[in-house]
């Protein structure tokens, strides 16, 4: 059935209502209510839409709205709060460190202590640039094996997000070969030529290997997230290793993005969880501490190349910033990684068994209920997937779940029960989510599609 003619369904119709008008009770409507004149902010998902929820205080585990109501976040700060809002270490870092300043543009003492903590969790020596998004560590990341290699091409993966810089507003044309698949800007306003500088892996092993062998003399390098946020299929081990082999076969850098799986999937990230290394990262997101962060880590042979380590030296690539480095994010960050070094032994291990046990009941009920959702989940990361069908690539994802709008009203009844799930659609667990939670969200989940299924929603 399409959607208009299942909208015409009185029953979805009514429940699609009366959900939306219980939501509109709960949230501002105008800039008036959040004392504001004007509605007059231009950042993505900044609006007065009926959906659009004023977060004001967080608090472990909770976020609250404007009207005081609680809910249990498993947007966290798009992945970045594994800690929770306001953890007591960390808002006693921040705290002592704004009281000294901010903002000097001369070395400090915590950019050294953080860099020499971020080496020790690594597999190989490495050096480290801080700057202040994930998007500016990727932009910089790419910038330097460009600027090492001499090679003018960087390769990624299908499904990629690096965030919003001009590189990373490519994505795949869906009208393009699935198998040889093209990119296209996702935005106005980029310079088309960068395209030109970018491609689009193959999603099969052995045409990655072709491609890679094919393109070597002018390849600089693969940047792939050990696990996409939007679709966190099973097999990443398998190939990122694969990734490894063919491009150190064929003298081209590999890049991890580990902005998402930084101190996530394991304190050492995708690199540790794997065990697959990589010879540039970007982190962001849990290494600011809540605090807006970029940081780019390299082999000492690519440090060499950057302008801060060796200014006179060939082929330099400029790393610079008013606010890069700068302590307050750093006292933040490194309160973050501190805490989380001291309990990664139990820590880890507890978040990937939640996660687990999450999916495996949650992909058994949604199966016993015949709904097409699944989760697809790492390492406290899932997100809810809303076919049954299996999926190979994020093309497939998006072609085959089911329309957004009644995506949306699964996470609307979601909302109504008290679970905030980010505007991204991909949920996080922090230390503080633990099975009881969870449990809380398994039975709303079930209730929302068991009525969805009343309604019409899935016919
Ligand atoms: C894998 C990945 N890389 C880069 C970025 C960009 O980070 P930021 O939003 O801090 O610029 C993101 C953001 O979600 C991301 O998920």
């Amino acid at each position: 059935m399409t959607l208009q003619k299942k909208l015409r369904s009185d029953k979805l119709s009514e429940l699609l209502g009366r959900v939306r008008r219980e939501i509109s009770e709960r949230i501002p409507h105008s800039p008036k209510e959040i004392g504001a004149i004007g509605n007059s902010v231009l950042n993505e998902g900044f609006c007065f839409s009926d959906n659009a929820l004023f977060v004001e205080r967080g608090q472990g585990p909770h976020v609250f709205d404007t009207s005081g109501n609680q809910y249990v976040d498993f947007s966290l700060g798009s992945g970045t709060m594994i800690l929770g809002h306001a953890n007591p270490e960390v808002v006693t870092a921040v705290e002592k460190q704004i009281r000294n300043g901010s903002i000097f543009s001369r070395p400090n003492s915590l950019a050294f202590q953080y860099a020499d903590l971020l080496s020790e969790i690594q597999p190989s020596p490495r050096k480290f640039a801080f700057c202040n998004s994930g998007a500016e560590a990727t932009m910089r990341a790419i910038r330097a094996a460009r600027g090492y290699t001499g090679k003018p091409v960087v390769a990624m993966v299908n499904g990629a997000w690096h965030g919003s810089n001009d590189w990373g507003l490519f994505q795949e044309d869906y009208e393009s070969d699935p198998e040889a698949p093209k990119l296209a800007p996702r935005s106005a306003g980029i310079p088309t030529q960068i395209g030109e500088h970018l491609a689009l892996l193959p999603p099969d092993q052995n045409a990655i290997q072709a491609f890679v062998e094919e393109n070597a003399s002018r390849l600089a390098m693969v940047f792939a997230e050990p696990v996409q946020g939007p679709l966190p299929l099973p097999g990443a081990k398998r190939r990122l290793e694969h990734l490894r082999t063919v491009t150190r076969k064929n003298d081209v850098l590999l890049g991890f993005d580990e902005v998402v799986t930084g101190f996530r999937l394991a304190l050492g990230g995708g690199q540790e969880y794997f065990g697959v290394e990589a010879d540039i990262i970007s982190y962001g997101k849990i290494a600011g501490g809540g605090l807006p962060i970029g940081i780019v880590g390299t082999s000492l042979e690519i440090a060499n190349h950057i302008s801060a380590n060796e200014p006179d030296a060939e082929n330099i690539v400029y790393f610079g910033g008013t606010f890069s480095a700068n302590p307050l994010t750093l006292s933040a960050g490194l309160a973050t990684v501190k805490t989380l070094a001291a309990e990664a032994e139990s820590i880890y291990p507890r978040l990937e068994e939640t996660t687990d046990l999450f999916a495996r009941r949650m992909n058994a009920t949604f199966e016993r209920l015949d709904v097409p959702i699944r989760i697809a989940h790492a390492p406290s990361i899932f997100r809810f997937i809303f076919t049954d069908r299996p999926l190979r690539t994020r093309r497939d994802r998006d072609l085959l779940e089911i329309d957004r709008k009644i995506q949306d009203l699964f996470y609307d009844l979601l909302l109504l029960e008290g679970f905030h799930i980010g505007t991204n659609r991909i949920n996080f667990l922090s230390i503080h989510h633990d099975e009881s939670m969870l449990d809380e969200l398994a039975q709303a989940c079930e209730r929302a599609a068991l009525l969805m299924v009343q309604d019409g929603a899935f016919a």
